[in-house]
């Protein structure tokens, strides 16, 4: 079986840049590394992310019970046709920047749909494939999203990127530009996730530089996963 790990936390918590890091990190150690992003890395699961990306041009017109389905439904996809293949592979690795807890944070602790109801969803989307690790990047959201501030204004200070930045604004926007309490529930969300399964979660304080954040979540992973070890010995 592939070790499989995911990767959560708030807006501008530096996930999506650490999950990357790690990846190319177990690559370089002679591992094979399948990556996915949600909503993404499926044609439906595409379609998914324009469709919560279109919803931002009018006012916000999807509801808490249909987004959570539309993510679950990218997810399920993602299971069926993409995931259960890598997992039962020797040797591999899995690494998902959001999975299943991004589900219970927004749209349960976030959006206020009742978790019990959640996870019921997620249960059936996932089919029983969850991460044995999950790194949640910790940060109070104020910080976070100041952050994702100072990024796009870097961002136009390029018109040669200038597209890519108003294209990452927009899609992040739909819960960018919720207000605070919003993303406060969020992370209590996540909290609260971490307390009934502290196994699974290796928490890490993403107010620290990001070198340092990768170091911790390089020696958790080699930590737990002693098995890797072997094989990339084998590699150098
Ligand atoms: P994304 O563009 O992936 O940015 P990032 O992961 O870097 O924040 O944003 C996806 C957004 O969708 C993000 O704000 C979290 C949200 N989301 C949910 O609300 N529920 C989910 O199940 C998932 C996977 C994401």
């Amino acid at each position: 079986m592939a070790v499989f790990i995911s990767f959560e936390g708030g807006e501008g918590s530096g996930k999506s840049t650490q999950a990357e890091i790690l990846a190319e990190r177990l690559r370089n150690s002679g591992l094979a590394v399948e990556f996915v992003h949600e909503p993404g890395s499926t044609e439906l699961g595409w379609h998914v992310r324009d469709i919560l990306k279109r919803g931002l041009l009018g006012e916000r017109a999807i509801s808490a019970e249909a987004e959570l389905f539309l993510f679950s439904a990218a997810r399920a996809e993602l299971v069926l046709k993409v995931l259960q293949s890598f997992l039962a592979q020797p040797n591999a690795v899995v690494i998902a920047d959001r999975y299943v807890d991004s589900t219970s944070a927004y749209q349960g602790y976030g959006r206020g749909i009742p978790i019990e109801q959640v996870a019921v969803v997620n249960a059936l989307a996932t089919r029983g494939a969850m991460p044995c690790l999950t790194f949640l990047l910790d940060l109070p959201p104020v910080n976070g999203l100041t952050r994702i501030g100072d990024l796009q204004l870097g961002f136009r200070l390029d018109d040669s990127i200038l597209y890519a930045g108003e294209a990452r604004a927009q899609e992040g926007a739909r819960f960018e530009d919720e207000p605070l309490e919003f993303h406060e529930r969020v992370r209590q969300g996540y909290l609260e996730l971490v307390a009934n399964e502290p196994d699974r979660f290796c928490v890490i304080d993403a107010t620290l530089p990001e070198r340092r954040v990768s170091e911790l979540i390089w020696d958790e992973v080699c930590d737990r996963f002693p098995e890797l070890t072997p094989v990339m010995e084998s590699a150098n």
